[in-house]
């Protein structure tokens, strides 16, 4: 772990997530300063913010330089899928997640569904393909639901499961003949449908050594109920039971020790996060998917949950000096709700005058996520999730009480959340 105030922070991101590690970095005794590119209304208030294109790998590199930082956390994937943490390291600065070939777990669906059959490892059983005619005649073999998955990051949007043959077939034509996701759906993947409840396990990696972050489950689609389309995430909380404790050694045993073990086999150091989405089914947890950074909005519930420094985490991680057995957690549990723009998962409408609350309830607060500040200190909404209503409680009830008591308490003109957030869990007890 590095000395007291000697860290000069840069965090790569504008979401809730990246507010999320700007408020741990913000509290870490080991912050020198931070700053974030390029930011959003709520970490400017807080924080240096740099404009910044996080698709251009060395205008990334030249600002951390510029800025003198020596610790770089990258929030979301496409920096990652760039290689944005090797161009840092040759430019002598350590920064937090996986370099390129690590960052395939997430780039690259055909490769992660190619990995995970090699070191059988539980998932669904899926075929890539890059000609219409083969895919068609593949369909024709299966049954239904049916799931089809551009290869490529799509931002999020680039699964279909389809629930009637000529829905299918639409799909496959959409992505391999009308490109309609561009280069990512060049190669598709063609995967069985999985049964069971979703959940998030997030891991703080640094090769064979790993941290465990308490199970999470997002709510990706925007209507109460699950209902509606999808969206990046209208909700979260931790611990999620759903990960029962045998569910979890079976996690341990069959995913997560034979996943490191084949990254390393297969000579991948990877040190970051490793966001594994599994399904509980029947037969036990399956990977739906890997991502190479934190959830979002599961990072804005988890960072909270430790009793550890976040910062030095990663810190750790990154330099390969990681010590699971000294992590510690807090009790209670965390929620947040994602507070939507008008439009949202379609075209947000941006520009409205967001009201936060002076007095907020015991243990919440506001994650901004698409803000914007002027210059005479208002807010206003500048995205599709535009705020996260956060809470930590003794329990999920009461997290999730107070977190729909701030939620109440702001507003702006369209704003919609759902109702619902952790509702299976508490009503399960
Ligand atoms: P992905 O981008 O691969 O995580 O897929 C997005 C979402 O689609 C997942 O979070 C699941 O809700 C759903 N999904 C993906 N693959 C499957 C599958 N094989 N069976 C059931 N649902 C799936
Ligand atoms: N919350 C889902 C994701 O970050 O991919």
């Amino acid at each position: 772990m590095p000395r007291q105030k000697t860290l000069n922070v840069l965090i790569l991101g504008s979401g809730g997530r990246e507010h999320a590690l700007l408020l741990a970095c913000l509290a870490s005794p080991l912050t020198a300063s931070v700053s974030v590119a390029p930011g959003n209304g709520g970490m400017a208030a807080e924080a240096p913010c740099h404009p910044l294109n996080l698709e251009d790998v060395g205008a990334t590199v030249a600002l951390a330089k510029r800025i003198g930082a020596n610790f770089v956390i990258v929030g979301p994937d496409a920096p990652l899928a760039l290689g944005v943490v090797d161009a840092l390291e040759a430019a002598g600065i350590l920064a937090y997640g996986p370099r390129l070939a690590g960052a395939r777990l997430e780039a690259s669906k055909t490769f992660t569904k190619a990995f995970l059959l090699r070191h059988k490892i539980p998932t669904a059983h899926g075929e890539r393909f890059t000609a219409t005619a083969p895919a068609l005649a593949y369909l024709k073999t299966r049954t239904l639901p049916i799931v089809i998955k551009a290869n490529g990051l799509a931002a999020g949007k680039g699964v279909i499961i389809a629930n009637a043959p000529e829905e299918a077939e639409a799909a496959v034509r959409a992505m391999l003949d009308e490109r309609i996701f561009g280069e990512s759906g060049a190669e598709i993947l063609i995967e069985d449908f999985l049964k069971g409840e979703e959940a998030s396990i997030m891991l703080m990696v640094s090769g064979r050594r790993y941290v465990m972050l308490p199970a999470s489950q997002d709510h990706k689609r925007v209507g109460d109920g699950d209902t509606g389309p999808n969206t990046g995430g209208m909700g979260a909380y931790a611990p999620a039971d759903v990960v029962t404790p045998d569910v979890e050694r079976r996690v341990i045993a069959e995913i997560i020790e034979p996943t490191l073990a084949g990254l390393a086999q297969e000579g991948i150091e990877y040190r970051g996060t490793l966001y594994i989405g599994i399904m509980v089914t029947r037969d036990g947890p399956k990977v739906v998917e890997f991502n190479a950074r934190f959830g979002d909005p599961e990072c804005q519930v988890l960072l909270p949950l430790l009793e550890t420094d976040p910062l030095a985490l990663m810190h750790d991680c990154a330099t390969g000096d990681l010590h699971p057995e000294n992590v510690r957690f807090k009790g209670g549990a965390a929620v947040v709700i994602t507070l939507a723009a008008e439009g949202y998962p379609g075209t947000p409408r941006k520009g409205d005058v967001i009201t936060l609350p002076v007095e907020t309830p015991p243990a919440a607060r506001a994650i901004h996520c698409g803000t914007k500040l002027d210059a005479s200190g208002k807010f206003f909404t500048n995205g599709g999730r535009v705020l996260g209503a956060f809470a930590h409680g003794a329990t999920l009830a009461e997290a999730v009480k107070h977190a729909y008591a701030l939620a109440e308490k702001i507003h702006f003109s369209g704003m919609h959340y759902r109702r619902d957030i952790a509702a299976r869990q508490l009503n399960r007890k």
